[in-house]
């Protein structure tokens, strides 16, 4: 299947007064067409400054694209002027965030937004844009939509609000969707529903989607492959099966430990990762969980694992995958 994204070596970093944040260290990762592909990490690995990486929604300065290139549809989009970016923005790639209140306009009612934005990307008429938006709000399961096409968004529920920025997301029929933690803040019956609506759109428009959360049970239903960060790096990817049922990075092992499972005794105790990951302005030199890792070996401190093929379409950056490691001795 062909690729509608490819990250390649991507290095991303913050100028702060307190020196360079680097918050990502040179990621590879790619979307097929058609595919959802999952970033999970705990909390400042880096996932939200991809996906804004990806959108470019992070002014420069303070971020600073140091390096690589976002190949999206064969361009790179780090080549973008922001004249062109706005025109891929919301038209190819659509983003959905935790917060439909930081991407719907709250002076404008929900339909116009739709219809502002058929008329823009796809230069509709005001007529065909309204006509699509009503659509769009009754695709998205609102109740009411030829009320609701004129209500402003602060009239909306929570999950209707979600709802509707998932309708602004899809109207132009995006070839990317990026989800940035889409429905941590809606109760679960909510979140069950947005999240299956997510998954028949797809279906119907054969988007990729690139969804951001901390629910691994959410991963498991709704994803392809996972990309696992860390501190700013990748640090393994496979599909759901490789990354579930074979995880080859302690990483990786440490955070499907530290969450219930279905196939868990009851009786069997959650582990949290014990510390706290690395400082990004001065990061460590080798394995930037070797603080943290039960497996640590003396090569980890000073040598940085490579991400290596450790089955077919799986990698894992460990020096445990190193056919000597048997022989080394632990920190
Ligand atoms: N504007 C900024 N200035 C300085 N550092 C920043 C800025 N935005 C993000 N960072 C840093 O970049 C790193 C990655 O942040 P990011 O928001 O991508 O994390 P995340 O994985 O999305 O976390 P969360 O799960 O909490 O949303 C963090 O160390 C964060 O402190
Ligand atoms: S490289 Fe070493 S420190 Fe890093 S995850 Fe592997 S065993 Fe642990
Ligand atoms: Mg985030």
């Amino acid at each position: 299947m062909e690729n509608i994204l490819e990250v390649k070596d991507l290095h991303v970093s913050f100028h702060t007064y307190g020196g360079e944040v680097k918050a990502i260290r040179g990621i590879n990762f790619e979307v097929k067409k058609g595919e959802t592909v999952a970033i999970v990490g705990e909390s400042g690995c880096g996932k939200s400054v991809t996906a804004q990486s990806i959108m470019q929604l992070i002014p420069s300065p303070p971020v600073d694209y140091k390096q690589g290139h976002i190949m999206f549809n064969g361009q790179d989009l780090l080549k973008k002027s922001e004249k062109e970016m706005e025109k891929i923005r919301g038209n190819d790639i659509g983003m959905i965030f935790q917060d439909p209140m930081t991407s719907l306009n709250p002076t404008m009612k929900v339909g116009q937004q739709i219809a502002e934005s058929l008329i823009k990307h796809q230069g509709l008429s005001r007529a065909e844009a309204h006509e699509r938006a009503l659509q769009a709000l009754k695709l998205v399961g609102i109740p009411q939509p030829d009320k609701r096409v004129n209500q402003y968004p602060h009239e909306f529920s929570g999950g209707m609000r979600q709802r509707a920025m998932i309708a602004v997301a899809l109207a132009c029929r995006p070839k990317l969707l990026i989800a940035d933690e889409p429905t941590t803040a809606l109760d679960v019956t909510i979140q069950a529903q947005i999240l299956d609506l997510m998954k028949e759109l797809q279906m119907q428009t054969g988007t990729s989607i690139i969804l951001i959360t901390h629910d691994l049970g959410v991963v498991a239903e709704m994803c392809d492959r996972v990309v696992v960060m860390y501190a700013g790096e990748i640090v393994e990817t496979g599909t759901i099966d490789d990354i579930f049922y074979h995880p080859q990075h302690p990483y990786t092992k440490g955070l499907l430990n530290s969450v219930p499972r279905l196939d868990m005794n009851k009786n069997e105790p959650l582990k949290p990762i014990v510390g706290t990951p690395p400082d990004l302005i001065a990061p460590p030199v080798g394995c930037p969980f070797f603080a943290r890792c039960e497996y640590a070996m003396e090569i980890c401190r000073g040598h940085k694992p490579e991400l290596e093929e450790v089955g077919r379409g799986q990698y894992s950056a460990c020096w445990l995958n190193h056919p000597m490691a048997k022989m080394a001795k632990a920190k």
